[in-house]
């Protein structure tokens, strides 16, 4: 029997689509909940677990939310990053490009200093120790465009510290056309582009998100497979798209992993990358990804590296030491 861990443990790797608030384990919601005093709706950490029960993204972008309520000091936000990079760095992941929320702390009255002090400390520190990483700012696509405007201009004093903005959170009946401004905008502050697209929305949200926002990388982009025309497209300009198997499991966006279109992507010849998303809540970190997908989809070794080395190609490479 292949041994995949080995095989993928062995393999350097870039992450490109985790959120932050998305690697808060069970364990630290709770001693955060506690040293901030905030009421949690589960007696232990195993009630937590069993909430994890999700059936789309909705369900689960409920829980995400609530639980990043915990997060109110500066020191949560580095401990929750600094939590990440080292379990990151212990898969063997050499270059990080993360997602955080900013509208979701900010609306609950955390001071934009306290998110990005925290983060960027946790963020200096992952550097120092050799790994590369850059951050990413996205915009919740349930709010208004006006208010993505508004967390641009509230994130003003940091805008060197982001490599990309991007668009997360309810995806269906927020297409990416809603924000085509602000993208521009952003696009003339000279920030790189992504975003979420074709997780649970139709097709026609991946053509809007390339044509009509002009992003340089789609986030999820399964449902892309539904449509030839927009396939050959993202063959012939090899968009990268960062691929998050156990978050598709875990929303019911597959039925299962044997199902996973991945492997179908690389067969198409597109520049499919394999990422975590929201790790505590989905059941593993990248290189659980990677094993557990290679294992349903009997992936060969060379795939396995075809799509470490897609990772690299995806990155925003560069000086990740400077933001941008
Ligand atoms: N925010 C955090 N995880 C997300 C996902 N998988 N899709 C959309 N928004 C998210
Ligand atoms: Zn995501």
């Amino acid at each position: 029997m292949t041994d995949y861990r080995a095989i993928v443990q062995e393999l350097p790797k870039a992450e490109l689509h985790i959120h932050i608030e998305g690697s808060l384990e069970p364990d630290m919601m709770f001693d955060l909940a506690q040293r901030n005093r905030v009421s949690l709706p589960y007696d232990n950490v195993e009630a937590v677990r069993q909430a994890y029960d999700f059936t789309c993204l909705e369900d689960f972008l409920g829980l995400y939310y609530a639980g990043m309520q915990v997060l109110r000091e500066e020191s949560d936000f580095h401990d929750l990053a600094d939590a990440y990079f080292r379990r990151a760095e212990a898969d063997h992941v050499t270059h990080i490009e993360y997602f955080f929320d900013p509208q979701a702390h900010l609306d609950r009255g955390v001071p934009i200093g306290t998110i990005m002090g925290g983060l960027m400390r946790a963020t200096r520190e992952a550097r120092e120790r050799g790994i590369e990483v850059s951050i990413i700012l996205c915009f919740l696509r349930h709010l208004t465009e006006r208010e993505a405007f508004q967390a641009l201009e509230k994130t003003a004093e940091y805008h060197t510290e982001f490599i990309a903005v991007g668009l997360d959170s309810s995806e269906v009946g927020n297409p990416p056309s809603k924000f085509e401004r602000v993208f521009a905008a952003a696009r003339d502050l000279g920030f790189k582009l992504v975003a979420h697209a074709g997780e649970e929305g139709p097709p026609e949200y991946v053509w809007e998100a390339l044509d009509v926002l002009g992003v340089d990388r789609i986030d999820h982009g399964n449902r892309a497979l539904e449509d030839d025309a927009l396939v050959a497209r993202l063959r012939r300009d090899q968009v990268p798209l960062t691929v998050c198997p156990l978050s598709n499991l875990k929303l019911a966006v597959v039925d299962s992993l044997s199902a996973h279109p991945i492997k179908r992507m690389l067969d198409h010849g597109l520049l499919a990358t394999v990422n975590s998303d929201d790790p505590a809540y989905f059941g593993g970190y990248v290189n659980d990804n990677y094993v557990r997908t290679a294992r349903a989809l009997d992936l060969t070794e060379t795939e396995l590296a075809i799509l470490a080395e897609n990772s690299f190609a995806a990155a925003f490479l560069g000086d990740a030491t400077a933001g941008r």
